[in-house]
């Protein structure tokens, strides 16, 4: 229900109404401080992305899609993404307020919906739902960067994973995605020619993480890029942030490392990280064609994977069975974000939509693409060919790594 795209009027109302209960529910457990304070200099406070949400309903659907003449909104400025810096997003009406704005906004759109969507309109809305999507794991990160990691694992302990690597036979694979999910970075789906190399079955876990802080991999500069190693000594960064001491973490995946910190430690043992091709070639790989999940093409489920909120964080990299590759890779989709060795980049014949601003803005190669979602990823932006970015420096977020090595 969730992942085929809303052909039917019933189809849509039903994937919006639960994108935007969870989105609410998130605020549940939020304080009027919470709401307004900005959690951390690189993201806005939680309610600035409630508001966002509405907004940004509002201009797409009403505005724009059904033309309708709204009233001037004073807050337009707030809310919008290229108005205020980050730090100026703090004076906010209350949450009551704000949900107000967004319940009379919706009833404003399901008023103009009175038939099933044309294919054409499909890529709107589609596009409208991760966008709600990719705020709601905002809240979520955010909420638990505020409120300090989870002490204990929430699911029971599993033996350790069989970690190793798998040959990826190389060749001409066909990766992106031209359905109505497809954001513009996705299109157009095209042939990429990959090498063939091997791949880590399993996330890096804390386990082996261990090893590179306990062989001073955070003091030797030898690992480091120059980059890496200015942020590193400037930062006074010694390991990552959702680091976990207790061994009940062992073998869930490192969380809350850098694009620097991911990249050292496959320096240290001698692997690098994927190119985005190489990941996506690892999730779908049939051949010369990738499937749409690691599994195939039916729709993700709690069995496949850690994402949704279901488990609310981390799970051990071995706790999936059912979410395994073709190629004999676990946990590629949900737990922790994966970065990649590639900058965020055009695909060739790119076209913006619904915005410049989307995408394009972003192809400046200061953003690196991560694959793969996270715990807290929606079911509408977890698949294999999904293409987030953030600067390398960024680790609030719940991101970790696999990584290869050329055969
Ligand atoms: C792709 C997750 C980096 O949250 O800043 C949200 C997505 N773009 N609204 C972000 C996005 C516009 C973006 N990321
Ligand atoms: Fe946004």
């Amino acid at each position: 229900m969730f992942t085929s795209p809303p052909f039917k009027r019933a189809d849509l109302i039903a994937v919006l109404t639960a994108c935007r209960d969870r989105t609410l529910a998130l605020f549940g457990d939020v304080t009027p401080g919470e709401f307004c304070q900005q959690l951390h200099p690189d993201f806005s406070p939680l309610g600035w992305h409630l508001g966002h949400i509405g907004f940004t309903e509002r201009l797409w659907i009403l505005e724009h899609w059904a033309g309708v003449d709204l009233p001037p909104d004073p807050l337009r400025h707030l809310w919008a993404a290229d108005g205020l810096p980050k730090a100026q997003r703090q004076q906010l009406p209350d949450f009551a307020t704000v949900a107000q704005g967004l319940k009379e906004g919706r009833s404003l759109v399901l008023a103009q919906l009175q038939r099933d969507p044309e294919p054409s309109e499909l890529p709107l809305w589609c596009w409208l739902l991760q966008h709600e999507s990719q705020h709601n794991e905002t809240i979520a990160f955010l909420k638990q960067y505020h409120r300090g990691l989870p002490v204990a694992p929430r699911c029971a302990p599993l033996p350790p994973p069989d970690v190793g690597m798998v040959s990826i036979p190389g060749g001409r694979v066909a990766i992106g995605n031209n359905s109505p999910w497809g954001q513009d970075n996705e299109q157009p789906r095209h042939w990429v020619e990959v090498e063939p190399f091997w791949c880590d079955r399993f996330p890096v876990t804390h386990g082996e993480y261990q090893a590179f802080i306990a062989a001073g991999g955070y003091q030797n500069r030898q690992y480091w890029t120059v980059a890496g190693w200015e942020w590193r000594s400037q930062q006074g960064i010694t390991q990552p942030l959702y680091w976990q001491e207790d061994l009940a973490w062992a073998n869930h995946p490192v969380c809350g490392v850098s694009h620097y910190e991911a990249a050292a430690y496959a320096q240290f043992v001698d692997k690098r990280l994927p190119t985005e091709a190489e990941w996506e070639t690892v999730a779908g790989y049939r051949g010369t064609t990738t499937t749409t999940y690691p599994w195939g093409e039916g729709e993700p489920t709690a069995n496949h994977g850690n994402f949704d909120g279901n488990i609310g964080q981390t799970t051990a990299v071995n706790a999936y069975p059912l979410g395994q590759s073709s190629t004999g890779c676990w946990d590629l989709l949900g737990n922790v974000w994966e970065w990649t060795a590639s900058p965020f980049a055009p695909y060739p014949g790119f076209r913006p939509y619904p915005y410049r601003g989307y995408s394009q803005a972003y192809f400046d190669r200061q953003h690196y693409v991560m694959r793969g979602g996270s715990w807290a990823t929606r079911p509408w932006g977890l698949r294999n060919s999904l293409r987030n970015w953030y600067h390398p420096w960024v680790r609030e977020i719940c991101v970790g790594f696999r990584c290869v090595r050329s055969s």
